[in-house]
């Protein structure tokens, strides 16, 4: 095939034909492209966009790249849930498990980091022995099995989306409305599902940070969805700051127990709470959303979402202990306090400053080839709005090595402001739900 005319026409602002997406993902996903061509079209595609056509052949293109999970594996209902990316978002990990818990198939398929966002995958993988790599036959048993399994992209499963994001992250061309669309609809409908839940993240440390581009983005991907027969419902949440305290692997996964075990930070917990409403409802297991936030509640402080959780870590090859214990994960060697340097209030705590920093202590990649360090992080318990006084602690810093304490702590300095007065609005942590029929704002 030759690519070097379709990169001059999409570099020079020309759409390619839905035909050429098919044999470029095609080929790409066969290896018979090479990496070097790859990231050209991506940049060009980053730079230029696409048009409405081009991204549905590229969806469809990857959607057929390999095998889907569909019907007859795992009891309908079949709901997901899928987030843009975000810096202390480990929803996933309590939210898949809960929804489990309430009798929905879930066949989670995440991602890996990706820019300065952490990726699910990385995070279930501090577990020891945690295999997110299933094959499509072991997806399908656990599912029929255990109602719920947590799984990446395989040479099986969606592996034009596994090479081009891979690729993407390391490329800089993250930050493009119709390559994460594709990346995130193309992987979710290759699941199968009777309904899909979006969460849109915006701010300053979102992909996308303006709402105009976000809500765009839940459009396309809603549109995405409904052409499919995928009934698809967005909720746009705050990423203007961490969510939750943990920022890092194992620190997540960590604080995502905590959720299930009902002890979690209260805004991780709402956030899921509201995305496992949309579940529910999307599956027809509760038809009003009081009804389904108290299943939802109930399936927490009854304890047959953290119960859950243990099975799906069994059945995937890690030590269901973890549910009762997370100080089971690894643990980072040295551990230091950050504190207020003055009395006021917390203005902002950047959280594209923090995501950078968890990849630049070891905790995400900088080639697609690398190895990550689960343990290292952050630990911020302070958020904008709050009080403060001089030498209150105000973040922990998990490093390995004495000489990252340098790094960790240059990064609270310029993410954590703190001013006399409180002078910032932190956004709305769930501000809009969008459907095919439009945009309704929960402020
Ligand atoms: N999540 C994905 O799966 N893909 C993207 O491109 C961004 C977020």
């Amino acid at each position: 095939m030759h690519v070097v005319p379709l990169i001059e026409q999409k570099r020079n602002g020309e759409a390619l034909a839905p035909d050429d997406w098919s044999s470029l993902v095609r080929a790409y996903t066969a290896g018979h492209i090479p990496d070097y061509q790859m990231a050209a079209l991506l940049m060009a595609v980053y730079l230029n966009g696409m048009a409405p056509g081009e991204l549905a052949a590229l969806t469809d293109a990857m959607l057929r790249s390999g095998a889907s999970l569909h019907a007859g594996d795992g009891r309908p209902p079949r709901v997901d849930k899928h987030s843009t990316g975000g810096v202390g978002d480990k929803v996933s990990i309590v939210l898949a498990p809960m929804v489990a818990a309430c009798g929905v198939t879930v066949p989670m398929m995440s991602g890996r980091g990706l820019g300065h966002t952490g990726g699910t995958l990385d995070k279930l993988e501090s577990i020891p022995g945690f295999r997110t790599d299933l094959t499509l036959a072991a997806a399908r048993r656990q599912l029929d099995r255990i109602g719920c399994a947590l799984i990446g992209q395989t040479a099986e499963i969606a592996p034009a989306d596994q090479k081009l994001y891979a690729l993407r992250d390391a490329t800089a061309t993250v930050e493009s409305t119709p390559l994460i669309a594709a990346s995130i609809m193309s992987k979710k409908l290759a699941e199968g599902l009777t309904g899909l839940v979006l969460d849109i993240k915006r701010g300053s440390g979102a992909f996308l940070p303006d709402l105009e581009d976000e809500l765009e983005l839940a459009r396309t991907m809603i549109n995405l969805g409904e052409e499919r027969g995928c009934p698809t419902v967005a909720l746009v949440t705050a990423m203007d700051r961490p969510l939750g305290y943990a920022c890092g692997n194992a620190l997540e996964t960590a604080e995502a127990v905590r959720v299930l075990q009902g002890t979690g930070p209260p805004d991780v917990l709402e956030v899921a709470l509201r995305l496992g409403v949309e579940m529910l409802l999307l599956a027809g297991v509760e038809q009003e959303a009081s009804r389904a936030r108290a299943t939802l509640e109930h399936a927490i402080s009854s304890g047959s979402a953290i119960a859950k959780f243990a099975d799906i870590v069994e059945a995937q090859g890690g030590n269901p202990a973890l549910a009762e214990d997370p100080g089971l994960l690894p643990q980072a060697p040295l551990v230091e306090t950050y504190e207020a340097s003055s009395d006021g209030y917390v203005t902002e705590v950047a959280p594209r400053v923090i995501g950078k920093a968890v990849v630049a202590l070891g905790g995400g990649r900088h080639r697609k080839e690398d190895d990550i360090d689960a343990a290292v992080g952050f630990v911020i318990e302070t958020k904008p709005g709050d009080r403060v006084h001089r030498g209150q602690p105000l973040a922990s810093m998990f490093v390995r090595e004495a000489s990252q304490t340098a790094t960790a702590r240059a990064a609270l300095n310029t993410a954590i402001h703190l001013a006399s007065d409180p002078t910032v609005e932190p956004l709305p942590l769930i501000s809009h739900r969008v459907t095919k029929q439009g945009v309704e704002s929960l402020d």
